[in-house]
């Protein structure tokens, strides 16, 4: 298993390209095989989560390639609308296939989803909504069995503004006839992704970006070609990494205004920040300044994916930050591994209560999920000595090669 050596103290310097965000791609394959034409969507990065999403859309007997950053997706075949448990416990994203195979289908058969240990991760929410669409639901063994043959449209409050149930509820209205109206809607710029590829694809679809979205059901979608968004998570985290180790980064393609919360905050440790339509720069300034608080919410507050690599620029910042940790139940597992490298941090709850130290020093560490192993590399570029952080197939999910970008910025780090 792979691991990435890391001797920290050297700033970073230079250019970073912003790949396709991760969760933009995921929702727009399961979107794709709504339609039975050729669909292509470029800037996809090459990252284990998206691997394993194409094989699902295989399975299910469409034909899906990666060639470069290019996937295209040919559903003209759809014969199964039975997810594979093997692939879905892989993979949480795997859910978004429930909206759309019940579009094309009217049936499905889905296991319940895997992804990050991060929380419950329950569907509930997802569930509800398809069932508030007359959709016909049956849990049994682990398996969610779907009939949508007398599917409706009609208003569907969501109990929480669930990125996933957002996603899932429009893929699965899209060719329902009438109009589906999504009450207290996730906002993230992922949904609104969706919705512009969606409606190239011939849907007609409103709202997304707001907490009503609007989905009037069309007779069915058309191929399309599309490039997928920026990553604001994957730019955050080498924003960070400028910050970290003193160094001045440039964010090529990154969008501002998908990131307002990060760069306030980042503004806050005193960090020079500028930007134009295409790029964001980043300047570190001296040492951090603690930002005395940091409480991740639903967009546009602070994301709870940035969560964790922010807490580590905090551990070496001037002064006491306490992170509130709202969206995920068991979001503080780099914890113990930061410490291990002499951040002084306590954990009450959903609390954390960090005090900065100077610097902080090489360790063995163990990546535990995605966000959290990329808090452990930043840590690594900051800290004096070698860092090894292990177990990085769960960096691998979201960063594509996260080694080779970092050392084209300066960075010491090999994968081995
Ligand atoms: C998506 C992102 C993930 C991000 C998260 C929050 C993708 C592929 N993943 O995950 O990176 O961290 O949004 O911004 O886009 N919940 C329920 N019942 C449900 C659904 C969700 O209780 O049916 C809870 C979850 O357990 C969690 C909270 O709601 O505590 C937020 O979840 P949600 O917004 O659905 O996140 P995901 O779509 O899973």
């Amino acid at each position: 298993m792979s691991e990435f050596l890391i001797n920290g103290g050297k700033s970073l310097y230079g250019e970073v390209e912003i790949h396709g965000a991760k969760n933009t791609v995921l929702p727009l394959f399961a979107a794709a095989i709504i339609s039975a034409e050729k669909v292509e969507i470029t800037n996809v990065p090459l990252l284990t989560d998206v691997k394993n999403m194409i094989k699902i859309i295989q399975k299910l007997g469409a034909k899906a390639e990666m060639v470069g950053d290019k996937v295209t997706i040919d559903a003209s075949r759809l014969y199964s609308c039975e997810i594979p448990n093997e692939l879905a416990k892989e993979l949480r994203s795997s859910v978004f296939l429930l909206g759309s195979v019940l579009s094309r289908k009217k049936c499905a058969k889905v296991a319940y989803p895997g992804g990050c240990d991060i929380g419950l991760r329950p569907i509930d929410i997802h569930i509800k909504g398809l069932r508030d669409l007359n959709v016909k639901i049956e849990e049994s063994c682990g398996y969610i069995y779907c009939d949508a043959t007398d599917m409706q449209s009609g208003d569907v409050i969501l109990d929480y503004p669930s990125v996933g149930a957002t996603e899932n509820l429009m893929l699965a209205a899209v060719l329902t006839e009438g109009t589906t109206v999504l009450h207290n809607a996730a906002c993230e710029p992922e949904i609104v992704d969706l919705q512009n590829f969606l409606n190239k694809m011939g849907a007609k679809i409103s709202g997304a970006g707001t907490s009503t979205v609007r989905i009037t059901g069309v007779e069915s979608l058309k191929g399309t070609t599309y490039r997928a968004m920026p990553d604001r998570i994957v730019a955050g985290t080498y924003a960070i990494a400028a910050a970290i180790t003193g160094g001045e980064i440039i964010l090529k393609g990154a969008k501002h205004g998908d990131m307002r919360a990060l760069l306030s905050k980042l503004a806050k440790t005193s960090c020079i920040i500028t930007q134009n339509s295409d790029n964001i720069h980043i300047k570190a300034n001296g040492r951090p300044t603690a930002v005395q608080r940091i409480t991740t919410q639903p967009h546009p507050g602070f994301p709870t994916d940035l969560q964790a690599p922010m807490m580590a620029l905090q551990t070496v910042s001037d002064g006491i930050c306490v992170f509130t940790e709202n969206i995920f139940e068991n979001r503080f597992r780099h914890v113990t591994e930061l410490t291990k490298m002499g951040a002084d941090i306590i954990i009450n709850g959903r609390t954390a209560v960090i005090k900065g130290v100077e610097r902080l020093h090489g360790a063995e560490v163990y990546a535990q999920d995605l966000r959290g192993g990329a808090a452990l590399v930043l840590a690594g570029l900051n800290a004096y000595g070698t860092t090894v952080v292990k177990d990085v197939y769960h960096i691998d999910r979201g960063y594509e090669n996260m080694e080779i970008i970092l050392r084209s910025v300066g960075a010491d780090i090999i994968r081995r």
